[in-house]
């Protein structure tokens, strides 16, 4: 079997999208073969192109990029006990497998969760990359609960505008950092407080903080330990712990990585039920120059959510 993918030959600018007609590997035992309705961009399938990761992994050439994946299973592995063919699934690729920029790809029962009827394609084309390490973060590393304070940097990021609505969803109260054109959307999302980061400091206004989600770095990082109560806990997805600013503050610091349950169904029942919303800035066509225009938009642009590819 054939497919029609969107594949690169080297790391380096949007350039190096190109179209051709790839065969599709024999299924794994727990994998999915997906025709694909949808996929997005995400901050990691710009960086894995550009080659930033390719000294921990190295992709075999050419390779096909795309890591969020929503689509209908026509064919599964002989240990598959989850998903029959037929249904819609979405799911993160992995990073080295058959990806989303294509006709066809393949996806890991364990990282796939079924799409109701009541929850839009592209929605699902959206949701993995940002519900994923959104919940990861909170839950799984961060430990919130009802009743405690959380600052969520980045807000009007994927990452960030799903964070905002999971922690509010369990009861907690939710604070962001953002620029002003999105400061009454992401109040409408659940943020209890949104703080402009070009004008305010945020560590001159929190304090007693349970938890800090970092999605931005640099000197948000640092003073992010400024504003937790001893105990509290920082969860990075971009830096590394810095264990010397940890002990001054008497905090937890952790970098978001390594492997939890997936917690994607959950994420699809609040989606599907309307107690989360995902914004969808634009939408490309899942080509070369689909993709190309998409990564290209994503990344001059100041995205609110995120960008969709939907075939
Ligand atoms: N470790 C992991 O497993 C993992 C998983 C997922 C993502 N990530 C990383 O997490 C980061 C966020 O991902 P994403 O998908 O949410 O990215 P994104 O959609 O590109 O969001 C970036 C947002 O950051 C905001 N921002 C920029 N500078 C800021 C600052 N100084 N203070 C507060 N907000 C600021 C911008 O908001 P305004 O428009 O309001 O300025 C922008 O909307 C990326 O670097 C990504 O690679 C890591």
């Amino acid at each position: 079997m054939q497919s029609n993918a969107v594949v690169i030959d080297n790391y380096g600018s949007s350039d190096v999208f190109r179209n051709e007609i790839l065969n599709v590997p024999e299924l794994k035992p727990k994998q999915l073969l997906l025709q694909v309705i949808g996929s997005s961009v995400s901050p990691f399938d710009i960086s894995v192109r550009k080659g930033v990761f390719k000294d921990n992994f190295s992709l075999d050439m050419p390779a096909i990029t795309g890591t969020d994946v929503v689509g209908k299973i026509i064919d599964k592995g002989s240990s598959v006990d989850k998903f029959d063919i037929g249904e819609i699934v979405c799911g993160m690729v992995g990073v080295k497998g058959f990806g989303a920029y294509s006709d066809y790809a393949i996806l890991g029962q364990s990282k796939a969760a079924k799409v109701p009827e009541s929850m839009s394609l592209q929605d699902a084309a959206v949701l993995p990359m940002t519900a994923i390490p959104a919940y990861n973060a909170l839950f799984d590393l961060g430990h919130l609960n009802s009743g405690q304070k959380v600052l969520i940097h980045g807000g009007a990021g994927g990452v960030g505008s799903m964070a905002i609505q999971l922690a509010k969803n369990i009861g907690a109260t939710v604070y962001t950092t953002a620029s002003a054109r999105n400061i009454e959307d992401l109040k409408s999302l659940g943020a209890d407080r949104v703080i402009n980061y070009h004008d305010e400091k945020f560590e001159n206004i929190l304090s007693e903080l349970d938890l800090v989600i970092d999605t931005v770095g640099h000197d948000t990082y640092k003073h992010s330990f400024e504003v937790l109560k001893p105990g509290g806990r920082v969860v990075s997805l971009v830096k590394q712990p810095d264990e010397i600013l940890a002990q001054k503050y008497h905090v937890n610091a952790m970098y978001l990585s390594g492997k939890f349950d997936n917690p994607l169904s959950k994420v699809v029942d609040l989606v599907s039920s309307g107690k989360i919303k995902l914004h969808i800035q634009k939408i490309f066509s899942i080509d070369a120059k689909g993709v190309k225009d998409a990564q290209d938009y994503y990344e001059s642009n100041h995205v609110f959510g995120k960008v969709a590819l939907m075939k």
